[in-house]
């Protein structure tokens, strides 16, 4: 069922251009910081610094970590500047308004993000852009921002579209496997969703930030409704294909098996976006939070960490820091992302918000090499294992391969036939594998 739903959407894929950007900007999965899943709507310029500063201290920055976003919450909540029509920076919270925080984050060689919605008022009920992406372009170019994040609250009636769309998270629950039988009003086949009154709010602002002169990411948040990833490409340099992440595992499982479906819609300049990093936060095991980055970093997915960085473990900061994941996510050549290649738990191509595909492969560049990824998403102890026969990367080319392990870097030589690891509940064994020996 899913299947045939999966490719009744990629027949619909109009090949546009995406949104290409001077200096590579939104070419590659994005990295960096961004306050919301650690602070909420208690943002300010404080705290916005210490995540800067941690983010250089901690060697963030030289792995390549650089935008530090402002998410919801940053402004006066009932007005705009009634001469300049302008949001208005909360200066409790922003002494130096937005444009003072956003100098010193570039002082430390970092960008910076900001973030509004496509209606009236953001999902807090601040101030948004509907109607004022001009001015707030301007604004945020004026300011120094580099990002921004764009969400889909407070949008008025007579901008709703005219049918509904099967959303990923719908088909959890009462319409399983990815499908949404009872969906009322869909689309009629072949219908351009690139048509929609979603699409056109999130392109106005698209051209609103392309009037500036400044380059400015452009992330989008529709939670995966009206069909973005057939038009995300050519709006925003990423797009959110699902409702908003928590901080647990049930959550990111059924994200993951969501996005899985998406791969051939990753590219560069492009992105679906599982949402930001939880890495830190709730009750995350080590080995969860280890999985959960792994998972983001080969599904090329924006790598937007989201914890309070003066309070994160050695062992997160280990799994944020893993150089052969970056290195992936990063790749200059390769814009594909990893792909399951076996669902292992399940049958290929089951829809399972519990047991997402567990077997991953797919090509490095920089690293000259496969990366393979197993995931245990069973409550217990189990046993994975990588045969080579079965990877798509490594058919046909020998029986035999030097082997290392991505967490512990440690080399396990040269392999025959296959590969077998003892994972505990919900952890991943990353394998980066080289030519044959
Ligand atoms: C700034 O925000 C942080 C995080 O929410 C909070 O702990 C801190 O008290 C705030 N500082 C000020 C000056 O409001
Ligand atoms: C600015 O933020 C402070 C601290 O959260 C809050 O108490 C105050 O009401 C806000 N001011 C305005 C004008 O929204
Ligand atoms: C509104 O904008 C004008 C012109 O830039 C400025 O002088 C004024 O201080 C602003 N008012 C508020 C409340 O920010
Ligand atoms: C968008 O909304 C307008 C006004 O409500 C409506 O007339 C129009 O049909 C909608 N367009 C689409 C493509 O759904
Ligand atoms: C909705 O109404 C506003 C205000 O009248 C108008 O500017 C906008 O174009 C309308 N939206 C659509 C899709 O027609
Ligand atoms: C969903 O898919 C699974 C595995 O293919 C199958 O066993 C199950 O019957 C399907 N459920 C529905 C409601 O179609
Ligand atoms: C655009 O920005 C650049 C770099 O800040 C500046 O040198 C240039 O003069 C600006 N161009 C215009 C038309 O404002
Ligand atoms: C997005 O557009 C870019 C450039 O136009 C293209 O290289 C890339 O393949 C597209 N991505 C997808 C998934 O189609
Ligand atoms: C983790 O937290 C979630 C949400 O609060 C809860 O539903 C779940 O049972 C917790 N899991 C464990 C293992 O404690």
């Amino acid at each position: 069922m899913l299947t045939s739903l999966t490719l009744a959407v990629l027949a619909a894929v109009v090949p546009a251009n995406a949104l290409v950007r001077p200096d590579g900007v939104g070419r590659l999965p994005a990295l960096g910081w961004n306050s919301w899943n650690a602070f909420g709507c208690n943002v300010n310029a404080s705290a916005i610094l210490t995540a800067a500063n941690e983010i250089v201290e901690l060697g963030l920055k030289d792995l390549g970590y650089e935008y530090v976003n402002i998410d919801d919450c940053w402004s006066v909540m009932d007005e705009r500047n009634s001469t300049t029509q302008r949001i208005i920076p909360n200066a409790t919270k922003f002494p130096d308004g937005i444009s003072g925080v956003a100098s010193q984050v570039h002082d430390l060689g970092l960008k910076i993000g900001i973030y509004s919605s496509a209606g009236m008022v953001t999902c807090a009920g601040y101030p948004a852009s509907l109607g004022f992406e001009q001015i707030d372009a301007e604004a945020f170019a004026d300011w120094g921002i580099d990002y921004l994040k764009y969400d889909n609250c407070g949008v008025p009636s007579n901008w709703t579209d005219t049918y509904n769309a099967c959303v990923p998270d719908d088909s959890i629950g009462s319409n399983p496997n990815g499908t949404c039988p009872d969906l009322t009003d869909p689309a009629p086949p072949g219908y351009n969703w690139a048509d929609s009154n979603t699409s056109i709010r999130y392109d106005r602002m698209r051209d609103a930030l392309l009037d500036q002169n400044r380059t400015i990411l452009f992330s989008l948040c529709d939670w995966g409704d009206a069909a973005v990833n057939t038009w995300g490409n050519e709006t925003g340099n990423s797009w959110r294909m699902s409702g908003d992440i928590e901080a647990y595992w049930s959550r990111v499982a059924q994200i993951v098996n969501e996005n899985s479906f998406l791969m051939n819609y990753v590219g560069f300049w492009g992105h679906p976006d599982p949402d930001m990093l939880e890495v830190g936060n709730g009750n995350l095991t080590v080995a969860e939070n280890r999985a959960h980055f792994a998972l983001w970093a080969i599904m090329k997915s924006p790598l937007i960490i989201g914890t309070a960085l003066n309070e994160l473990s050695d062992d997160n900061l280990a799994t944020l820091s893993n150089k052969y994941l970056i290195k992936f996510s990063q790749d200059p050549l390769i814009g594909r992302s990893a792909h399951p290649y076996k669902w292992g738990y399940n049958p290929d191509w089951t829809f399972d918000p519990v047991h997402p595909a567990e077997y991953w492969s797919g090509p490095s560049s920089t690293m000259k090499a496969t990366l393979i990824l197993m995931l245990n998403t069973e409550e217990k102890r189990s046993t994975r294992t990588a045969v080579w026969s079965e990877v798509p990367e490594l058919k046909g080319k020998g029986n035999s391969f030097r082997v290392t392990d991505a967490w512990s870097g440690k080399d396990l030589g040269c392999v025959h036939k296959s590969h077998s690891v003892s994972l505990e509940s919900h952890d991943v064994s990353v394998l980066i594998v080289k030519g044959s020996c």
